[in-house]
């Protein structure tokens, strides 16, 4: 499994960083919804589901968290430690996120609204999904 990670482009002068993000420029799809993990916990993992057609690009635009992802057949972790690093989760990829620095500020970017019927939420049925 093959990890795509985006080295976003920092513009940065005397008065500080801009990262700018695209939809179907640096973020490789149409951006629907963007939401954000904040307040999280060094020991309380989140995720455990995968998608089973949503895009994503996960950035810890502050802080850092690990992100484990799934296929199914291999496992892989990656550490988000940077504003300039996107991450991305395609469907069919379980996911857990973790070991959140306790400033973590964890953005995530989707090309679909919530729906929570795009789901797996249950291991097993994940796995049973991507054999079916
Ligand atoms: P969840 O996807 O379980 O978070 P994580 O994967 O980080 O553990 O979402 C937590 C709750 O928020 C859950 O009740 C669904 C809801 N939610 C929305 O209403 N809209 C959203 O865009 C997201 C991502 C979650």
């Amino acid at each position: 499994m093959d990890i795509e990670t985006i080295k976003l482009s920092i513009l940065g002068d005397v008065r500080g960083q801009l990262i700018s993000l695209e939809a179907n420029k640096n973020i490789p799809f149409n951006i629907k919804r963007v939401y954000y993990i904040f307040g999280t916990m060094p020991n309380v993992p989140r995720g455990f589901h995968a998608h089973k057609n949503l895009n994503q690009v996960l950035i810890a635009v502050k802080g850092q968290c690990t992100l484990l992802l799934d296929d199914g057949t291999e496992k892989k972790e990656l550490i988000l430690n940077s504003p300039d690093l996107g991450v991305v989760i395609p469907p069919l990829a379980w996911h857990v996120m973790s070991q959140f620095s306790p400033d973590c500020i964890l953005m995530c970017l989707a090309d679909d609204y919530y729906d929570e019927s795009d789901y797996m939420r249950d291991y097993d049925e994940f796995i049973e999904y991507i054999r079916s």
